[in-house]
């Protein structure tokens, strides 16, 4: 079976600069797999408190046409259930360990104890079960929960410990948005991956260092663990919660018609206005949310555009020779390709009584407040001496990659951060290549990407993609907890440059 590669090309570039928007129409006939909504989990409620029981589990799942996979999974055997909780809950996880390897579970984007938090420092042995306790002090947002084990993470997850984790409130649930689950309200979990013949993932081996450094990507690209699929709608103006759940790999969303769309969310939840655009660029961890308007009945395909505005998120006009270079060097053998997401049929969408109001939120972005921290984060990749390569290999990490020239030591706090302050951070890539940072406990602002914001960016964020050269600045504040004991972490989340080092940890007193 040599034409596994279920990317499906619609135009091979023979050069990287391709005006964005010049594309071929995709074949339709091609989806014959159905979309899948992850089912939808609201937990046991007793008043405010939500209970939820997850087990961490392996199974077999049907994704390729003949063959089984071994994947793991929340509750199910590929990937996780939606969890869906309020704003003002009092929420209890037990999660359990029904896997034979040591894993944790993260609450990414949430505001949480450090305790609760399932980062490196909260494993769950085999057999093991583990209590994670917070309340939600967070507006509705589009968050995610997935492994955070300790050099695991990239593994961990490409098998499938990830899910979506919902928040609604009541000025989300006021708002007159599409807010069905499975009807008008979708969770669509881009992930990319590599099959062998035999169905079975193909991810990096433990001495990969070039596959560390450019981190794993895959040639089949997976909607909520499904290739290809095919959504069809029944309502004419549909959400989209859109999260990147790839371990590398950036994709640059846009319609194959070029239909436009409406922006109303990124990380940290609602936007105060939405935003129109035709594309979008979204690194690893990030989420956006959208509003697609289906009542002209069409049947547009989400697909990723390639070329040097999709593979960085920059202009290509904004490109010096010096990153042409740098893409060229870390690009894969292959050109990149433009390739489908997933498909939507709107002909059968009746008129939707739902709408996108002028005004979707107002943000408290603490301008007034006393800063107080400034901090540095430079992120580097040593071009990897003979020397350093070799024991990369050998010990699967240590100081290639790096922030402020060091390497991820669970043992060493790199900062202290007083709660309930507000900080400014800088980060700096120094690197050839684009990182998606990302920092735990806090929605931020991005307050200068080399001195400008773009619209859709001025929600808050948890992950933001900083691009070779780049200086981005965050201010954020950080909630009223504290445990000198237990540290968040920093880090890019390419999750094999946070296996390899790229990581840092602050607590919070
Ligand atoms: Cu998405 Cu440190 O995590
Ligand atoms: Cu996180
Ligand atoms: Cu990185």
């Amino acid at each position: 079976m040599k034409n596994l590669k279920k990317l499906t090309p619609i135009l091979a570039l023979t050069t990287i600069i391709t005006a964005p928007g010049v594309l071929a129409h995709s074949d339709h006939e091609n989806a014959s797999n159905t979309f899948v909504t992850p089912t939808l989990e609201t937990g046991i409620r007793e008043g405010d408190d939500v209970y939820f029981d997850l087990s961490l589990q392996s199974g077999f799942s049907q994704i390729l046409p003949d063959v089984l996979t071994e994947t793991w999974g929340i509750n199910q055997p590929f990937l996780g259930a939606t969890l869906k909780a309020r704003k003002g809950d009092s929420v209890h996880v037990t999660v359990s360990n029904n896997l034979d390897t040591t894993t944790t579970l993260h609450w990414h984007g949430v505001k949480l104890p450090a305790r609760a938090d399932g980062g490196p420092h909260q494993p769950i042995e085999p057999e093991e079960e583990w209590l994670s306790e917070f309340d939600i002090i967070q507006p509705a947002a589009t968050l995610w929960y997935h492994a955070h084990q300790m050099h695991e993470t990239g593994a961990q997850v490409y098998k499938g410990l990830a899910g979506m984790f919902i928040i609604e409130d009541d000025n989300s649930q006021s708002l007159g948005l599409p807010s069905e689950y499975g009807v008008d309200d979708f969770p669509v979990i881009i992930q990319d991956r590599e099959f062998n013949e035999d169905g079975s993932m193909v991810y990096l081996g433990r001495f990969d260092v070039q596959g560390g450094m450019m981190g794993k990507t895959g040639d089949t690209i997976l909607v909520n663990g499904v290739i290809n699929p095919l959504l069809t709608v029944e309502k004419s103006l549909i959400r989209l919660r859109i999260l990147n759940g790839s371990n590398a790999r950036i994709y640059n969303l846009q319609f194959d018609d070029n239909r436009s769309f409406k922006i109303i969310g990124s990380d940290g939840g609602l936007l105060e206005q939405s935003v129109e655009a035709t594309m979008i660029t979204i690194s690893p961890a990030e989420r956006i949310e959208i509003v697609v308007d289906l009542s002209d009945g069409g049947a547009p395909t989400l697909i990723h555009s390639a070329g040097m505005a999709g593979m960085t998120g920059m202009d290509a006009s904004d490109m010096g020779f010096f990153e042409t270079v740098a893409m060229s060097i870390f690009a894969d053998d292959e050109p990149e390709q433009d390739f489908n997401i997933f498909q939507i049929d709107g002909s059968h969408a009746a008129a939707s009584s739902a709408i996108v109001p002028d005004q979707l939120s107002t943000h408290n972005d603490y301008s007034g407040e006393i800063i107080a921290a400034r901090r540095t984060m430079t992120l580097k990749m040593e071009d990897g001496s003979p020397f350093t390569t070799i024991t990369a290999g050998i010990f699967g990490s240590n100081d290639l990659l790096t922030i402020n020239d060091q390497s991820m030591d669970i043992g060493r706090i790199d900062a202290f951060v007083k709660k309930g302050t507000v900080e400014i951070w800088s980060i700096v890539n120094a690197s050839m290549m684009a990182h998606p940072f990302h920092i735990h406990n806090v929605q931020f602002k991005i307050i200068s990407r080399n001195g400008e914001v773009k619209s859709h960016e001025l929600g808050f964020k948890d992950v933001v993609l900083v691009q070779p050269g780049e200086t981005v600045e965050v201010l954020m504040k950080f909630p009223e907890y504290s445990d000198p004991n237990t540290p968040y972490m920093f880090h890019c989340h390419i999750l094999e440059h946070e296996d390899r080092g790229m990581m840092g940890q602050f607590v919070v007193i």
